[in-house]
């Protein structure tokens, strides 16, 4: 079954057709949800403007995908999202954040998991959480991922590409 056939599975055993999910709702994502995701609707980010507030290791030109696109007029993605983000020089690190739900990560980037991932060349998962292990980074940068999104982006949803502002959407 795909992710969001699962996830619409999960939507309709709680919510009426055209009612919104209950906030409890939550998507755990593993491997085969990221799988193809090269496949996915995607944007070209030149990456942060260099303003000297984002450490050199996390500029640079990267590509986005999401999955699934949100709906024009969205206040918010909704639980199940996923945003990757693959860096195009440099480590070529893949980093992706995953709308979780269930009031996970309260104190950061509330609802999202972050999680960094591998093609070597079948994708696997790097790590997952709240933020980076001990010895993991934003291709690093020394900042916690909820550092930068939750202080700079919670505006969006936590999401910080003006290319996935809700509101181009
Ligand atoms: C130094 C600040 C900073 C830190 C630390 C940081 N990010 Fe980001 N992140 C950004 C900015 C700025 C963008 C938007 C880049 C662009 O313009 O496309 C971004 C974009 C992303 C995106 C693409 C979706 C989005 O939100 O626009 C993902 C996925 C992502 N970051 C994951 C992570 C993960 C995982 C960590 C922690 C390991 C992390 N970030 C730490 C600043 C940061």
């Amino acid at each position: 079954m795909s992710r969001a056939a699962a996830v619409a599975l999960i939507l309709a055993a709680c919510a009426g057709p055209d009612e919104p999910g209950p906030t409890g709702d939550t998507f755990i994502a593993f491997t085969p949800a990221f799988r193809g995701f090269r496949g996915w609707t995607s944007f070209h980010s030149d990456g942060p403007a260099d303003d000297g507030t984002v450490s050199p290791d996390a500029l640079g030109a990267r590509t986005l995908y999401i999955d699934p696109v949100p709906q024009s007029g969205a206040a918010a993605f909704p639980v199940g999202t996923i945003v990757i983000e693959a860096r195009e020089t440099g480590t070529q690190n893949i980093f992706a954040r995953v709308k979780r739900g269930g009031t996970y990560n309260t104190g950061g980037a509330r609802d999202w998991e972050w999680f960094e991932l591998i093609e070597q060349p079948d994708l696997a998962i790097v790590w997952r959480g709240i933020g980076p292990p001990n010895g993991e980074s934003y291709g690093g940068d020394p900042n916690a991922c909820n550092a930068c999104h939750a202080d700079r982006c919670a505006g969006n949803d936590f999401t910080c590409s003006p290319t996935l502002s809700l509101a181009s959407f």
